[in-house]
């Protein structure tokens, strides 16, 4: 029996080999990409659906770059996208399945397709853009100024995120925007590093002031509903700041008279950011309270605030009413441990939105 190291070494060679002759021996030839019944895309197959979205100027969101682990690509295909790929069942719902809906950077474009496209989608558009301004807000996150160049004003939603292409490596990371809707010349970011990370790193190792970024947008269906007079409660820590600022701020400029809680959770004093300028605004704003919670407060923070995780102190403080809607923003952990609590205290599921990351 040869030895499992071979057959291994043996069963990688095949694998590159079948790879290198479908490139050279299999070509799709002209296939046409049919957009929302009208917009046809003539295409030479063998690609991803999302590449030649991307290539057609068509910004469909894509958080993880197509590798199939943020479900943001999602889109109709109406026919010609063969079977759903076992990498994509995880993030399409057994009855969204019967609708055709796929991942776009998972559906290889091998003939003619049919596909919808969201008409918001189809509004997303390119923006030039020069680093104006970048500063540190604690020791792993960063604030970053972003000029629109070209075109020079954005219009969005409060709550919303563009996508940031990574120079050279063609890759796409979500931001939401942290600077609210009014001011349309220029996008602030609020971004976290992740060791190891492509874009994070990039941005906090490699970016400079004058720099040029490309960036898509707007995307999300995280955003501040206006058309409703309900008390807000916002959750969120870290960069998860960054879509809640936005809404606040829209809020304030607009003079809304809803009352707005914001509980932010960190760890320790020295993950605390825009402390000040939240609480000023508690003061001038007499419908918005601020409520910062620490989990692990060090002795020298001489922390005398709320403290255990951010949502126990949501348990304590939030009083029991369907009058209020929800604004979540963190990590997937944090999300989840909300929306048990927010249920419980009798915020109705349809109310509560919320973005993980
Ligand atoms: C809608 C949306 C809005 C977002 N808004 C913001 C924002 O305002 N500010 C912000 O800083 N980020 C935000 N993110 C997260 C951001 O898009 C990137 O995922 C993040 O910056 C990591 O990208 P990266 O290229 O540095 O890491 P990658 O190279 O993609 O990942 C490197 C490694 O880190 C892991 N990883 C990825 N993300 C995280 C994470 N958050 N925590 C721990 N490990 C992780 C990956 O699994 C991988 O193993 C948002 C994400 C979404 C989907
Ligand atoms: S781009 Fe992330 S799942 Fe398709």
């Amino acid at each position: 029996m040869l030895p499992i190291l071979v057959m291994d070494a043996i069963l990688l060679v095949l694998a590159i080999l079948l790879i290198i002759a479908e490139r050279i021996l299999v070509t799709y030839g002209e296939c046409r990409v049919t957009i929302n019944k009208e917009k046809i895309l003539t295409v030479t197959g063998g690609e991803s659906l999302l590449s030649y979205f991307a290539q057609n100027k068509i910004f469909v969101p894509s958080a993880c770059g197509g590798k199939a682990t943020c479900g943001y690509c999602k889109v109709e295909v109406l026919s010609g996208g063969g079977h759903i790929l076992p990498t994509e069942e995880v993030f399409i719902k057994r009855e969204d399945r019967q609708k055709g809906l796929r991942l776009a950077c998972q559906v290889k474009v091998k003939n003619d397709l049919e596909v919808l496209v969201s008409e918001d989608l189809l509004q997303a558009q390119e923006y030039k853009t020069k680093i104006a301004t970048i500063t540190d807000l604690t020791h792993d996150i960063k604030y970053i100024v972003m000029k629109l160049v070209e075109p020079q004003e954005i219009s969005f939603k409060p709550g919303q995120y563009i996508q940031f292409r990574i120079p050279e490596a063609e890759e796409f990371r979500a931001y939401s925007i942290a600077s609210p809707p009014s001011q349309k010349n220029t996008i602030e970011l609020i971004v976290r590093l992740v060791p190891g990370g492509l874009c994070s790193s990039y941005i906090h190792e490699v970016l400079d002031v004058d720099d040029e970024i490309t960036v898509t947008g707007p995307y999300g269906d995280f955003y501040l509903r206006e058309d409703s007079e309900r008390e807000i409660v916002c959750i969120g820590g870290g960069c998860g700041m960054a879509p809640i600022r936005s809404i606040l701020f829209h809020s304030m400029g607009k003079g809304m008279p809803r009352k707005i809680t914001y509980f932010f959770g960190a760890r320790s004093k020295k993950d605390l950011f825009y402390t000040e300028e939240l609480e000023s605004i508690e003061r001038s704003y007499q419908n918005f309270r601020y409520i910062p919670v620490l989990s692990e407060p060090k002795p020298d923070d001489k922390w005398t605030g709320e403290t255990g995780f951010v949502t126990q102190a949501v348990e304590r403080y939030l009083r029991s009413n369907g009058n209020t809607e929800a604004y979540l923003c963190g990590p997937p952990p944090m999300i989840d441990a909300a929306l048990k609590v927010l249920t419980k205290k009798g915020v109705h599921e349809m109310h509560i939105y919320y973005d993980k990351f």
